[in-house]
């Protein structure tokens, strides 16, 4: 069978890949310690499963207007006003299939052929592919390797008359670094005077440490609002990640548009979702703070564990699930007189003979580099990076 050229250019999802291996291996009995994760341990809450299971209950299973239900679109206006001071129409909000569904309805419809869009690396793996799948080129801002960040100087290097996109996220995936206010600022204020739309991806806010504000880039101005596209969801914040709803907020013809795109591929997201996705904005949001104060703890426990590690560094997340440390000294080496050439390599010969999943750099634009995910139990973590720490002795 021949497979359209457009599909044929995306790749598999590296972090999907890992992952599911790792849950073969465990299925098949081995005690494979997973830090491949992209998604909270925690169970939905219970507020949140007993307003989906009502709405079963209350035959609400049919289609629903393919923006969404408007309870559920005033409800996410309500909390972009409330948290992060953006005011927006109902009109101005569509909920789609998860956060991925928004940024992939959202990128077909802003992204033209051989439009560049700005990414900056490490980048969440799927936006690589989005923009490829629509036709336009990623355009990578490399970072300082120690810090993970990128420069203004860098950010105006590369842009040309063809940038149409930048795409920000904040907090980043896989760094778990919080963007600074002044270089958002700045990028807010040269997207307007450039006219560069703004993507940003803030499905981590609600998870920060040390006091960090991640802020969002479309609160600078109206004008810096009129030039983003706002991109959110519920899956991190409320631990509903196969409940699939994510929601963008943003000029009200972008919307319109990728409610087109949206009428003719999925339609709305599901009925049930919708519900569950309102008690989760309605809910008593200490829920949220209970699972930051246990993230915030594993956080500090892996960052201690890994700073016992020789020969690796990474910057201090403070935001996400996540910690990007750099393990280019171990590439070069060998473990059983089997060359290590790339993070690939690493976190497979992690996950076969030390039984612990990473996420290779590779798949966020950065060599050498290993994600972890600290969305897993403290007792995980300090057996996990004892397990590495001893296992990576043997790696000469
Ligand atoms: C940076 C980033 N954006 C968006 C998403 C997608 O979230 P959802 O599960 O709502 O599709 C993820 C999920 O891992 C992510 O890491």
């Amino acid at each position: 069978m021949k497979i359209s050229q457009k599909v044929n250019l995306i790749e598999p999802s590296a972090t999907l890949t890992i992952s599911a291996r790792a849950k073969t291996m465990k299925k098949n009995g081995l005690n494979v310690l997973s830090f491949s994760a992209g998604e909270p341990d925690f169970d939905t809450p219970q507020c949140i499963k007993d307003a989906a299971k009502l709405a079963i209950d209350q035959g609400f299973t049919k289609y629903t207007p393919t923006s969404g239900i408007l309870e559920l679109k005033e409800a996410i206006c309500h909390k972009l006003k409330k948290e992060n001071g953006l005011t927006y129409h109902p009109d101005e909000v569509i909920v789609s299939c998860g956060a991925k569904h928004s940024l992939f309805n959202a990128i077909l419809t802003l992204c033209d052929t051989d439009d560049e869009v700005l990414l900056p690396v490490p980048y969440w793996v799927t936006y690589v592919e989005q923009i490829r799948l629509a036709g336009g080129k990623p355009v990578f801002i490399l970072c300082d390797p120690k810090t993970l960040r990128i420069s203004w100087e860098d950010i105006l290097n590369k842009i040309t008359d063809k940038t149409k996109l930048i795409i920000i996220n904040n907090p980043s995936n896989p760094s778990g670094i919080v963007w600074e206010l002044e270089t958002l600022k700045k990028i807010a204020d040269l997207a307007i005077e450039k006219d560069i739309l703004i993507i940003s991806d803030e499905i981590y806010e609600n998870l920060i440490y040390d006091g960090a504000q991640a802020k969002s880039i479309a609160s600078f101005s109206p004008e810096a609002q009129s030039q983003t596209i706002v991109i959110n969801g519920v899956s991190k914040t409320f631990s509903m990640t196969g409940w699939r709803i994510g929601y963008t907020a943003g000029p009200k013809a972008a919307i319109q548009a990728m409610g087109r795109l949206q009428d003719h591929s999925t339609s709305n997201p599901t009925s049930i979702s919708q519900k569950a996705a309102l008690a989760a904005l309605q809910c008593d949001q200490q829920i949220i703070q209970n699972m930051v104060k246990l993230f915030n703890q594993r956080r500090l426990l892996m960052i201690q564990l890994l700073h016992e590690i020789p020969d690796i560094t990474f910057p201090v997340p403070q935001g996400a699930f996540y910690i990007f440390a750099d393990f280019s000294s171990y590439l070069g080496r060998s473990f059983d007189h089997q060359r290590i050439d790339t993070s690939l390599q690493l976190a497979e010969i992690l996950l076969e003979k030390a039984l612990i999943a990473a996420v290779p750099g590779s798949a966020f634009g950065m060599e050498g580099y290993l994600r972890f995910s600290y969305a897993t139990s403290e007792e995980n973590i300090e057996k996990g990076m004892t397990q590495l720490k001893n296992f990576l002795l043997n790696i000469t």
